[in-house]
């Protein structure tokens, strides 16, 4: 069996689980130009969240900053963020800085999978020239190319990695052979081999396009039930009571994936001649969800006279999403923003960020513990167990008389 020596490049929310879970089947170096995170990782703590310090203590994986490691390898995966620019065009630094080192440290024979989100093409029409550059090696000759994308779902702990079906493509059929074989060792659900690298990369840029499109629909539908007075969330239970009612919410779409990647097919789009109109209406309508919610925040609180001037509002979670830590992209600064334009005074409450985090990414302060009988509204962002758990009741101590809550997820029947 094709037993190859592995390379993780990049070990973030998808390349360390990766590696991890590799591991256990194949000799697996885990490479990352962040020195703080190697050291976390060292010490034997994943600041993610994603793979448990027992898990790490017991990994054989080698974790290191040093790019010469990468030569070890003969199947190099490459994980590396794919984030947009302040245009919201496709960012692909990090791609072509990670595919600058692995070429540069390219072994012959090698095989080089990419994980990373991106438009079709990217993998053979930008990332192959950089590493036959750096490596000074022939694509197909002296190292081939796959591509397989990463479809793990942060804080899910049923959909991981290995039960999730995976779907792999390669550059020849032996080379979708070889990165069949060792994903297919690992992931239990399964493998797609789909026909081509560009197959493969349109597929997950899809699979987030459609949850966005989805999502807009939701939050259209939120914005229009607002104005009839009837509860979305309520409307939403009856309808999916129909067998093919598909079951998605209204909310804030932040995040490095659903709220990315559809601007990464949209590009490659306009390229090619077409204006993506779907797309960029899911993406308009999504993008401008902050602002909505926090205005009605600020129509409620002038309707119970409560001051907007000046006025406190607590605001329960800044993560771009439920129990996980990460805060890239979080669309609850929208709201944040919003509130302060109108002269509120937000304080934000998260246990589930790290604080350090927040205040490098957003310059904000998190409150440790909210004062009582203080605040005129409390907005909850984000639906943390941590904050529904309590109930919704337990949160009326912290407000001054008259004072409303306004639920963005619409979760208070769960609290
Ligand atoms: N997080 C998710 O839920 C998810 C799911 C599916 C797909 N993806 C995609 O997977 C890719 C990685 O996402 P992520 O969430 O793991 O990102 P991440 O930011 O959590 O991790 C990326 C890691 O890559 C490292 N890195 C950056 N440039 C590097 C370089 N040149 N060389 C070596 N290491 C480098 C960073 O230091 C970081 O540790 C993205 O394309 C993303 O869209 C993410």
């Amino acid at each position: 069996m094709y037993k190859p020596e592995i390379c993780v490049v990049g070990l973030g929310y998808v390349g360390l689980p990766l590696a991890i879970e590799l591991s256990r089947y194949f000799n697996v170096i885990g490479f990352d130009i962040n020195k703080n995170r190697i050291k976390s990782l060292l010490d034997g703590k994943d600041p993610t969240g994603e793979v448990s310090d027992k898990l790490l203590s017991e990994t054989k994986t080698v974790f290191s900053t040093d790019p010469d490691v990468i030569r070890k390898g003969n199947f190099i995966i490459i994980a590396v963020p794919t984030p947009i620019d302040k245009n919201k065009r496709p960012d692909l630094t990090p791609l072509l800085k990670a595919s600058e080192t692995v070429g540069s440290n390219l072994s012959d024979g090698s095989i080089v999978v990419y994980e990373s989100t991106v438009y079709p093409g990217v993998t053979e029409d930008e990332c192959v020239p950089v590493l036959e550059k750096y490596s000074k090696k022939k694509w197909k000759e002296n190292f081939n190319i796959g591509y397989s994308p990463e479809r793990i779902n942060p804080g899910d702990k049923v959909h991981t990695f290995s039960t999730i079906k995976k779907i792999v493509s390669g550059d020849t059929d032996d080379t979708l052979e070889k990165i069949a074989t060792v994903y297919g060792t690992a992931v239990k659900a399964g493998i797609h081999k789909a026909s081509s690298i560009k197959v493969a990369e349109a597929a997950k840029v899809i699979e987030n396009t459609q949850r966005d499109i989805n999502i807009a629909l939701m939050n259209e539908l939120r914005i229009i039930f607002d104005k009839l007075g009837i509860s979305t969330r309520e409307v939403l239970e009856a309808a999916s009571t129909k067998w093919n009612f598909l079951p998605f919410e209204p909310g804030l779409v932040g995040g490095h994936c659903i709220g990315v990647d559809p601007y990464y097919l949209a590009y490659k789009a306009e390229e090619i001649g077409h204006h993506p109109q779907i797309i960029m209406a899911g993406r308009r309508i999504n993008d401008a969800m902050g602002r909505y919610f926090a205005r009605e925040l600020i129509k409620k609180m002038i309707h119970k006279k409560l001051n907007v001037m000046e006025g406190k509002v607590l605001v329960l979670g800044i993560t771009f999403k439920e129990n996980v830590p990460d805060i890239r992209n979080s669309k609850v600064i929208d709201i944040i923003q919003e509130l302060e334009s109108f002269g509120v005074i937000a304080d934000v409450w998260d246990p589930v960020a790290n604080p350090e985090d927040v205040q490098n990414e957003y310059g904000i302060k998190l409150i440790e513990t909210p004062e009582d009988n203080f605040y005129e509204a409390i907005i909850i962002t984000v639906k943390h167990n941590f904050f529904i758990s309590k109930g919704i009741d337990y949160y009326n101590k912290y407000l001054v008389k008259n004072g409303i809550i306004f639920d963005v997820k619409e979760v208070s029947n769960k609290c």
